[in-house]
């Protein structure tokens, strides 16, 4: 009996099948069809079959902290560049930062948005919306009619909500509204112009500092807030050892507070600041020995819940001006996988199963993208949309900036040999990307 499908079955044959969500890892056959996951049993009637021996298959992984420059600043990023990078680093789904030109505060902003997402037909992309007024820190937006219109969390990252009752009345309208608030930690009294980690090489170097109670006291702030108000909340980025053990002790009080940190964030100190290369300046900054080691044990415990890049591309003018004065930010996104593998599987630190889950299941529960709400769930449960990360975990290849899907070339990690590519990311069971390496074995014949 063939099944009364439109495509023909593909059936990846022999994959090491991870599915944090239903707590599986093993050899398996992984079948789907128009756009959706299969019984394999049932995959009788025309089929396409792809060796996948070798590779593990993954729900499509989620990068909850991507900058995709439009609209505005399309000299750095388009959303069209911004979703070729983002497939090619294995993500089905990104949420992007408002910190655009102008900023992601209206309905008019986000529906422009969704309409080049539209276009580029790549991946799925979320928009966060701004939590004030062209991120100016006094007057809050309509957060109802701005997740009505597809936020799915509200931030004025790059910059914090510093006022304490512009904060309160945030967190009011949240819970209202049910959204989610991702803060970007910081405040700039206690930062002070700092353009590095505030410690002895920023001393030796004669840089300004950024002090990490800048986003230690905004961390503790917040969580105060949401003890008096009840709101969800994210705090983005997060760098500090103290401000992961505030988040660890939040979350033992049952709040509802959850986190996010970078790979760099794992994998570098402020050290590397000394070549006083561009690349290595991002906000928050590169910090001590200590707050990275903090990071990661705060990772593998569960108080970080998810993996994120920050992607953040600058125009390569932009950045040659030398540290002082370069502007924040690195890309990430075809980067994210092999370098988080680097600080967490790698050394034994977690199994590829609870890095996946950080970056797959982790961000969508965090985001409310749950079973009833979304089609995109991060499950491979029969009938879930084929969203698929696949990946050689094996496979080492040196870092180059040249070829980025991106248009930012602003990376600390060229010419790192690292290990872990991906071969291919579907969303809706369509191929967005494949990797050279694994063409052949996508060459798609149909058989019977
Ligand atoms: O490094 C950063 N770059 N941090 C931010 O908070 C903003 C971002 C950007 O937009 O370039
Ligand atoms: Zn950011």
């Amino acid at each position: 009996m063939s099944r009364p499908t439109h495509h023909p079955t593909v059936v990846l044959l022999g994959g090491r099948v991870i599915d944090p969500s239903a707590g599986c890892d093993g050899i398996a056959d992984l079948a789907f069809g128009d756009g959706r996951i299969v019984d394999t049993v049932d995959a009788d009637g025309p089929t396409i079959k792809v060796d996948a021996s070798g590779w593990i298959i993954c729900p499509g992984m989620v990068d909850m902290h991507v900058h995709l420059r439009e609209p505005g600043g399309q000299h750095k990023e388009t959303i069209a560049s911004g979703c070729r990078a983002a497939v090619a680093g294995g993500f089905v789904a990104v949420a992007c930062m408002p910190n655009t030109q102008p900023a992601l505060d209206s309905v008019d902003t986000l529906d422009q948005v969704r309409h080049r997402a539209e276009e580029a037909g790549l991946c799925r992309v979320m928009p966060i919306a701004t939590i004030t007024r062209g991120r100016a820190g006094g007057t809050l937006t309509d957060f109802a009619a701005l997740k009505k219109t597809g936020a799915v969390a509200l931030s004025d990252d790059g910059s914090g909500v510093e006022d304490d009752e512009v904060m309160r009345a945030a967190g009011r309208l949240a819970l209202e509204t049910d959204s989610l608030l991702i803060q970007h930690c910081e405040f700039t009294e206690l930062s002070a112009g700092g353009v590095m980690h505030a410690g002895p090489t920023a001393q030796r170097l004669g840089l300004p500092g950024w002090d990490p109670r800048a986003e230690e006291a905004m961390i503790e702030r917040d969580i105060e807030l949401v003890r008096e108000i009840g709101f969800r909340y994210h705090a983005a980025h997060i760098s500090t050892a103290r401000g992961v053990e505030l988040v660890r002790r939040a979350k033992a009080a049952g709040l509802p507070v959850t986190t996010e940190v970078c790979p760099h964030h794992l994998l570098l100190t402020d050290e590397a600041c000394s070549s006083l290369d561009p690349n290595f300046k991002m906000n928050p900054p590169l910090r001590s020995e200590h707050d990275v080691a903090a990071c990661v044990a705060g990772v593998v415990d569960g108080t970080i819940d998810c993996i994120v890049t920050d992607h953040a591309p600058h125009a390569e003018a932009e950045k040659a001006v030398g540290f002082h004065d370069a502007p924040f930010g690195i890309v990430g996104l075809e980067t994210a996988l092999p370098l988080a593998a680097r600080a967490l599987v790698e050394p034994g630190l977690l199994s590829w199963s609870g890095l996946i889950e950080r970056m797959t299941v982790h961000p969508r529960r965090v985001l409310g993208l749950t079973k009833a709400s979304s089609s995109n769930e991060g499950s491979l449960d029969i009938q879930m949309p084929a969203d698929l990360t696949i990946f050689d975990p094996e496979s080492e290849w040196t870092i180059d900036a040249q070829r980025f899907r991106t248009m930012g070339r602003n990376t600390p990690f060229n010419d790192w040999a690292v290990r872990g590519q991906v071969m291919a990311t579907l969303v809706d069971g369509r191929l967005r990307f494949v990797h050279s390496r694994a063409a052949d074995r996508f060459s798609m014949k149909t058989s019977a």
